[in-house]
């Protein structure tokens, strides 16, 4: 087989069979095929696309490219759960320890951030030595002990998505729903759950900026997890406005912890609801949704939920006092305010510039190398729709150096839209998928 014939039969619009993507897959993996060559395969798919069949038959040489994760040490129904990426989401940090004090699983891998903030794994590390570098026992052990643990994510899971996810990020070639849904898919896949509940998110600060995109996404992932024999679900969720009122890192951590006494934002309370309801449901530990929900709400009203935050915390190195007393957690030593300029609603805000503005403070990632600063953050007073007085608080930088507050206030200031009338809120799920 010649992957200059694979090359021009897509380029012409063809159909490629399993054949010719294991051979691309495995030939790219054992270096014997050259990233100009795949760089071009990957331009001609996204003119030409694939189909649904193309698209599992990828996801499937890429999952097989590498270690694939074997949980079958662990007793039960294994949940996990993804969320495409925005800003202020800290959704896994209050739904694993829910879903878990509710008899689920959660063998969960994640990873670190490369963007406005850090990912699930960076913002864990607020917790004093707290470590995701856990072997595979390890981690096996943990779930079956307290029933959730996270790892971060082997080097050796789709080693084949990782090479071909760099060379797509240099050659303009990311914005195709079936790379993108079989890049994600094969990891998630990979590492070995039962069941996988899937947040796709659809806005400004998001990597779909349309719903109608967002939708097609989750369409294609859920359609790829069925026929890799998994249960599966998508929400797709708001990110036209960052998710809950903190975004940072030990800042996140704080807002998760409230949400788990049952004093979190509204918006993220309900997302992880409805994101649980299905895991617990999946998992077999309730008749419907409408129980499992009634189950999760009990596991705030209990305290069983952060006890269950606690327990994992300790099983990976970390104090359970940090979780019950949040004044341990990094602080920043400094903070300015933005106020709102005259009587007015909250109209909309970008998202992505919120992100940009905490990346500015410190709290992100440009490059892997980058060190981040977990105490530092924002807090949004006022979201999209709620009323503020002139001279009222709209939102909080906190940071530890002057000229990056100066400078993220100032990327902050021009996120925010005011309105003189009142202004709808944002509804949060905009669809799901079974
Ligand atoms: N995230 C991924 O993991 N892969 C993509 O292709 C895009 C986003």
């Amino acid at each position: 087989m010649l992957m200059v014939d694979i090359i021009r039969k897509k380029r012409d619009g063809g159909k490629l069979s399993k054949e010719e993507i294991d051979f691309f897959i495995n030939g790219y993996v054992a270096g014997e095929i050259p990233d100009y060559q795949v760089s071009a395969l990957m331009m001609a798919i996204f003119f030409k696309g694939m189909d649904d069949e193309e698209t599992h038959l990828l996801t499937s040489a890429m999952l097989h490219s590498g270690e694939v994760l074997d949980l079958s040490g662990i007793k039960g129904f294994k949940v996990d759960k993804h969320s495409t990426g925005g800003v202020g989401d800290k959704t896994s940090l209050v739904l694993t320890p829910m879903v878990a004090s509710c008899g689920v699983r959660v063998a969960k891998m994640s990873g670190r951030g490369l963007g406005h903030t850090g990912g699930t794994i960076d913002k864990l590390e607020s917790f004093k030595g707290f470590s995701t570098a856990i072997t595979n026992e390890q981690f096996i052990e943990n779930v079956n002990n307290i029933g959730i643990s996270i790892m971060g994510q082997t080097k050796n899971l789709a080693p084949a998505d990782k090479l071909l996810y760099a060379l797509r990020d240099v050659t303009a070639t990311v914005d195709n729903m079936s790379l993108i849904a079989s890049s994600i898919m094969s990891k998630k896949l990979a590492a070995g759950a039962n069941g996988i509940v899937l947040d796709v998110k659809s806005g400004s600060g998001a990597f779909m900026k349309t719903d109608e995109d967002a939708r097609l996404l989750a369409e294609k992932m859920v359609s790829i997890g069925k026929s890799a024999g998994v249960k599966v679900m998508a929400v797709i969720s708001d990110m036209d406005q960052p998710l809950g009122r903190a975004v940072g890192n030990a800042i996140e951590v704080k807002e998760a912890i409230d949400t788990l006494k049952g004093n979190g934002p509204e918006d993220l309370h309900e997302l992880c609801l409805t994101l649980g309801s299905y895991m617990v449901y999946f998992a077999g530990k309730a008749s419907d949704r409408e129980s499992a929900r009634a189950m999760l709400e009990e596991s705030i009203s209990s305290g069983r939920a952060l006890d269950k935050l606690a327990d994992f915390i300790e099983a990976q190195g970390g104090s359970r006092d940090d979780v019950y007393n949040t004044d341990n957690l990094p602080k920043a030593s400094k903070s300015v305010d933005f106020t709102a300029p005259y009587d007015c609603y909250v109209s909309s805000i970008m998202s992505e510039d919120i992100g940009v503005a905490c990346l500015l403070l410190g709290g992100g990632r440009r490059s892997k190398e980058d060190v981040i600063d977990l105490s530092v953050g924002i807090y949004l007073h006022k979201k999209v729709g709620e009323k503020c007085a002139a001279g009222e608080k709209v939102a909080s930088l906190y940071g530890n150096d002057d000229k990056k507050l100066a400078e993220a206030l100032e990327r902050l200031k021009g996120a925010y839209s005011f309105s003189d009338t009142p202004v709808q809120k944002n509804s949060l799920i905009k669809g799901i998928v079974e």
